[in-house]
């Protein structure tokens, strides 16, 4: 049965989630879910997670994995509804610990010892293989933009996170707590040493006006001709110059301080407390 790759695009947060099966009543891989979060009302729902569920339904999936290829700062992770309503295993690299350390610090909850708290069902160590059902799998480190950022390779398809963005975009943000631009550009390397015709998923589009439509895959070679970045020829400490003017220009995600608290716990929501209600914490002044 061939690989079949469906993509769902939030336009809210620009974030494209994936699911990866050999077929109908197959196993299945979801791949950066989202849960919508309103920041105005503080108030979550469940309709772009809800198509995936749909999808999967419809086509009798069996859910095997919830990847994340990074603990996200502009989208809260759907990972745990999911879970809840379909099964399956929520997997990410296992240098989320050193995320869970910096952002743990920034929220003062280092005490909450979140790498023995089962947050995450699975933390894959470095070019760990395994299966989704009949589809051979590996997780590749791929840091730079977040330390903890995993590619998810699939027979002849990339799951790239945010590294690499369509070629007219370019690259991911690398001024967050742990990231390198330097770092970035290897692991962006390694993933243009993959044959020309792989077929690389992104984690978001930001479409230029030159563009209009979103867009969320390209080949290998698409990328090492064209991307505004890092197509070939740009030398690292270029890319590393360009990454940093640009960096200094970025706000805050709208969403990075309520996402990365919940993202670095695999997307599972704070206890509530006496009064039934959860809450999130803000640092002031800090960032
Ligand atoms: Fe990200």
């Amino acid at each position: 049965m061939m690989r079949q790759v469906a993509s769902f695009f939030d336009p809210v947060t620009a974030t494209v989630s994936h699911v990866i099966h050999a077929g109908i009543g197959t196993a299945c891989a979801i791949v950066d879910p989202v849960l919508d979060y309103d920041n105005r009302s503080g108030r979550t729902a469940t309709s772009s997670a809800d198509r995936i569920v749909e999808y999967v339904e419809s086509h009798q999936l069996q859910v095997q994995w919830l990847l994340e290829t990074h603990a996200h700062a502009d989208h809260v992770s759907a990972a745990p509804y999911l879970r809840g309503k379909l099964g399956g295993r929520i997997a990410i690299g296992e240098r989320i610990r050193d995320v869970q350390m910096l952002f743990g610090q920034v929220y003062n909850i280092r005490k909450t010892p979140y790498g023995i708290a089962r947050d995450f069902d699975h933390l894959f160590g470095p070019d760990e293989e395994f299966m989704i059902g009949e589809l051979p799998a590996r997780a590749w480190h791929v840091p730079g933009h977040t330390p903890a950022d995993t590619a998810y390779l699939v027979e002849d398809v990339v799951f790239v996170g945010d590294t690499l963005f369509m070629p007219d975009v370019g690259t991911a943000r690398c001024d967050f707590p742990g990231g390198d631009a330097s770092t970035l550009y290897r692991s962006i390397q390694r993933i243009l040493a993959l044959p020309a015709s792989t077929q690389l998923y992104l984690c978001h589009d930001y479409p230029p006006s030159t563009r209009g439509q979103a867009a969320w895959s390209c080949s290998v070679e698409e990328q090492r001709t064209g991307n505004v970045h890092v197509r070939h020829g740009i030398a690292e400490n270029e890319f590393i110059a360009m990454r940093k003017a640009r960096d200094a220009t970025l706000d805050f995600p709208v969403l990075m301080l309520p996402a990365v608290q919940l993202n670095i716990r695999a997307g599972n929501l704070p206890q509530p407390e006496d009064n039934g209600v959860r809450y999130l914490k803000i640092p002031l002044d800090l960032l």
